[in-house]
């Protein structure tokens, strides 16, 4: 069976989300976990976009193996040398190179001509292919182009060695119909259209992002652009997880398959909503809470007498799992360690380690039965390196009492040093941020509060997302206790912490694409 190639944007696209900036660390996390669902193409970020996306693909680049790590570059050769260096250190790398072809980016955007545009498109292959020979072409904005100078900028990149070739639906235009017509006459037209890969990166502003790549693989394209639970600039891109399920559901259709080990895909939808806040709505497909919950009565009786009388797709291959039951608080340090190692959740010291087998104690304690999802939030603490805990919660107590105003006293270390405060608010929540505020006086301005319970039951875990923005910058900070005002307090000093380690660091001008 022929393959599709499946290329991940999470990290760049994905980014380019209002709100979801990661951290170096946690975008290592997620690229690891990509890796492990065995992604084939890890787009890293945009090398030249800022010092911190830089150091970004250069972590990601030194720590994945399996996968090609690729990073994004504007067709002009400072953004393709940053681009090469941060990618340098991987063991199969892409550079990714692009520039607008429609009327309106060429002369309204760019202010050049098509012929200078496809001038500047083969120099630019040129300066990648120094980096290495795997280079990428994608003529922005194709769904709006003119396919005669599609045609002639294809042939000219390929001959100058660009080796992947992708069209993109940059503002979500097209229709399944046109967009798989576009493809098929690009490779009946292009000379050498054989000897290349024909990609599709499709934009959901239409909610045909996935319609849209599906249709392209039936035409011919060999790989898709997509992301995590569809994350991506405005309206997303194609979600990763429904093109993946599509293909292989219907095979007898797509007569291919991807690399992918679908088992990993709801672990990587977790890890990528906990660490950018964005939630996944119950409907959604694959990996919404609901996708394989069978509400009528007239299902439910069908699926038990047999189950494909209503489903297509079994829950489990996808990586749903029963809240498996997997340590009580008599398991110990190894029975610790090798469970997160089937989670994939590597950490790179003996003290991480220790530190988060602590909390999981305390909160076995509290809680008897922990599940995967609980100690995935527990080791989302431990990312933070030690040095970059700033603000670290010592004490809290809430007192929230029907007819009395709330109140939280707090204390807090702010870099080694014990700070009280005590604040009133509207609810304990609100009580508790005043409180770290009097403290922390971060100027920082609240953009999200989000809680969501981990798993089922009264004593589950709380998980909290706090976004703050500061002078510009935008942080999401995780925060996950059995109290959920305790979690909100950790999550407020989580991103507090982010703006305070990187607040001497550059990229205050981060640009996306
Ligand atoms: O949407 C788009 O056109 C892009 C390109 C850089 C591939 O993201
Ligand atoms: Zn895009």
């Amino acid at each position: 069976m022929s393959r599709l190639i499946i290329f991940d944007t999470t990290l760049r696209d994905g980014e380019q989300s209002p709100g979801a900036s990661m951290t170096r660390e946690e975008k290592v996390r997620i690229a690891r976990q990509l890796e492990k669902m065995r992604v084939d193409v890890i787009e890293a970020g945009f090398a030249a976009a800022s010092p911190g996306d830089f150091e970004a693909i250069r972590s990601i680049a030194g720590s994945i193996r399996e996968s090609t790590v690729c990073s994004l570059a504007r067709a002009n050769e400072k953004d393709i040398e940053r681009a090469g260096e941060a990618i340098a250190p991987a063991a199969r790398k892409r550079i990714h190179t692009f520039i607008a072809t429609s009327p309106i980016h060429m002369e309204k955007k760019l202010c050049m001509t098509p012929e200078q545009v496809l001038e500047q498109a083969v120099k630019a292959i040129g300066w990648a292919r120094r980096h290495t020979d795997d280079v990428e072409f994608s003529a922005e904005d194709a769904g709006r182009s003119d396919l005669d100078f599609l045609c002639r900028i294809f042939d000219a990149v390929i001959q100058a060695g660009a080796t992947t070739l992708n069209v993109p639906d940059t503002v979500g235009y097209t229709l399944p119909q046109t967009f798989a017509e576009t493809i098929c006459r690009l490779i009946e037209r292009v000379p050498n259209a054989d000897r290349v890969i024909w990609s599709v990166h499709c934009h959901n502003d239409l909610g045909l992002a996935v319609a849209n790549s599906l249709s392209a693989v039936l035409a011919g394209a060999r790989q898709v652009e997509c992301t995590i639970n569809g994350l991506g600039e405005r309206a997303g891109n194609a979600s990763l997880e429904e093109v993946v399920m599509a293909v292989r559901t219907r095979a007898d259709i797509f007569m291919l398959d991807s690399n992918i080990d679908a088992t990993q895909i709801v672990p990587a939808s977790k890890l990528v909503s906990q660490i950018t806040g964005y939630p996944v709505q119950p409907n959604k497909a694959i990996v919404g809470a609901n996708a394989f919950a069978h509400e009528a009565g007239i299902h439910q009786d069908g699926v038990l007498k047999h189950r494909e009388t209503y489903e297509i797709m079994r829950a489990e291959d996808v990586g749903w799992s029963q809240n498996k039951l997997v340590l009580g608080k008599h398991s110990g340090r190894n029975a610790f360690k090798s469970r997160l190692a089937e989670l994939g959740i590597v950490l790179e010291s003996e003290e991480s380690l220790n530190a988060a087998f602590a909390r999981f104690k305390t909160l076995a304690d509290k809680k008897h039965e922990i599940f995967d999802e609980d100690l995935q939030a527990l080791i989302s603490d431990e990312t933070l390196a030690p040095a970059a805990e700033h603000y670290r919660l010592n004490y809290s107590r809430v007192a929230s009492e029907t007819g009395e105003t709330p109140c939280a006293q707090m204390i807090l270390s702010v870099g080694g040093h014990e700070r009280k405060a005590e604040a009133n608010g509207s609810g304990p929540v609100d009580a508790a941020f005043k409180a770290i505020e009097q403290i922390a006086r971060s100027n920082a301005q609240l953009l999200l509060y989000s809680v969501n319970a981990i798993t089922t039951g009264t004593d589950a875990q709380g998980e909290v997302t706090v976004r703050l923005t500061r002078n510009g910058r935008v942080v999401n900070g995780q925060g996950a206790d059995t109290d959920i005002v305790i979690a909100s307090a950790k999550a407020y000093l989580n991103a507090l912490n982010k703006l305070h380690s990187c607040q001497d660091k550059l990229d205050p001008q981060k640009g996306g694409v």
